[in-house]
């Protein structure tokens, strides 16, 4: 099968219920905690795509029985220090910067070296991040000279606690502290800029030894040693970050409609509704209920007639991260120029997305003013494209495809976008989703 999209059409108008598959950082944290849990976890509604099954493979490889159908996962969990560490073990991350940093933190003990690799996106992404924080806790790395991956880690038995500041807004960073922090005697305590929160939320539903105060910029966590992890049942929401995709098509489009549902809306994760609410959209959460401490809506969404430019507020950003990409194209359409700014980490990701997000503007016909940490996107209410757009060599990063075949149904012109299987990194029904809203 070909690895590209071709798209030729604008989307017609929709008025459409949809689902879209299970949040990945709440997937690959339960396979990681339930992989130390005293007996069977289940999950329901699970994501199943490619980051999550490197979540999965990487505990099988430790020694962890893990069962998968349809969306039905059971781990077997044998405790706290159930892993088994086999001679010269390798795991692999793929391409999941959130699976390989967070095991890093559950690895501070291990009493055989272990080599973490990963595709070749995440080997040019920063490892030194968590082996820093984590070499404090006694445990010794070995990294590439960039600070990459393939990268060796060699536990050690006298573990003492840190004290660690978070000034990234990394959630990735927070929970590995936070897993090391469990592994070892005494109190760690962590400052942490204000991030994804739902390692801390599963932490209190198992009630393991986690103290968090939540200051106005940042959060003060204090960890002690686990003892037990119990078992964890889970039926995982959708993920916001999946749902964005449909909800920016909606907002691009005249006349459209969509409910998504099910939608974890964690306070953490929702800085694209607090943004295009902003810019003048209409966003409707109904069917509010709290699961397991997580907060769980369905989002509606209606085109608006006009969207409002937006000096965006820095400290959204940890909110909407992987947001950005589709809110750059929202911002494309706005009555004016928008800016957002501080966004250094955005070229951190799969794909430095900054640059893929101005090429792709400026391909459409956009002007953008983009520094190394900002950028400036001058609106067109009218915008329409009618040329030809090739989308290639974005390091297959999953969001940068996603983000471009939205862009292609809502503004129209002769798309072609290569790596498609880019959508099994996080959501291998985007593009039955798609078609499905054509029907
Ligand atoms: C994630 C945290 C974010 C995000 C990533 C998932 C997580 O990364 O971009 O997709 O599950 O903790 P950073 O922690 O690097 O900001």
């Amino acid at each position: 099968m070909s690895n590209f999209t071709i798209v030729k059409k604008k989307i017609e108008n929709f008025d459409k219920i949809i689902s879209v598959s299970g949040d990945k950082s709440i997937s690959i944290r339960w396979v990681l905690f339930s992989s130390l849990a005293s007996g069977v976890s289940t999950a329901k509604n699970l994501l199943i795509s490619e980051d999550v099954l490197a979540a999965i493979n990487s505990i099988r490889k430790l020694g962890i029985k893990v069962i998968l159908k349809n969306n039905l996962c059971k781990i077997y969990g044998k405790g706290i220090n159930g892993y088994k560490y086999k001679d010269k073990l390798i795991l692999n991350a793929q391409n999941s910067g959130t699976t390989g940093r967070l095991i890093l933190g559950f690895l501070i003990d291990t009493p055989k070296k272990i080599k973490l690799i990963g595709d070749s996106s995440l080997s040019k992404r920063d490892f030194k991040r968590v082996s820093d924080p984590l070499s404090k806790f006694g445990a010794k790395f070995e990294l590439n000279k960039n600070y990459t991956l393939p990268l060796f880690v060699q536990g050690s038995k006298n573990l003492n606690p840190i004290n660690y500041f978070e000034k990234r807004g990394s959630a990735q960073c927070k929970s590995s502290v936070i897993f090391g922090g469990f592994r070892c005697n005494g109190k760690t305590v962590i400052k942490a800029k204000k991030s994804r929160n739902h390692t801390e939320l599963l932490c209190k539903y198992l009630k393991l030894p986690i103290k968090i105060k939540n200051k106005k910029n940042y959060d003060l966590i204090e960890v002690k040693k686990v003892k037990k992890i119990k078992k964890l049942n889970y039926n995982i929401p959708s993920d916001i970050s999946s749902a964005a995709f449909f909800i920016a098509l909606t907002v691009l489009c005249n006349n459209s409609k969509i409910k998504i549902k099910s939608v974890n809306i964690n306070s953490s994760r929702i800085g694209i509704i607090t943004i295009l609410r902003k810019m003048g959209v209409k966003i409707i959460l109904k069917n509010k209920k709290v699961y397991k401490g997580e907060k769980i809506a369905d989002i509606c969404v209606e085109s608006p007639s006009i969207i409002k430019k937006i000096n965006c507020p820095t400290n959204l950003n940890s909110n909407m991260i992987d947001e950005f990409l589709v809110i750059f194209l929202v911002a494309a359409k706005a009555n004016g120029i928008s800016y957002f700014k501080n966004l250094s980490e955005l070229n951190k990701k799969e794909s430095p997305r900054l640059e893929w997000a101005s090429k792709i503007l400026n391909l459409m016909g956009i002007k953008t003013i983009t520094t190394n940490d900002s950028i400036k996107i001058f609106g067109n209410p009218k915008l329409e494209v009618k040329k030809k757009i090739i989308i290639k060599n974005f390091l297959k990063d999953h969001r940068v495809f996603m983000t471009s075949v939205i862009a292609a149904h809502a503004f129209g012109g002769q798309w072609i976008i290569h790596d498609k299987n880019s959508i099994k990194t996080s959501f291998p029904s985007f593009l039955k989703i798609i078609s499905n809203l054509k029907k």
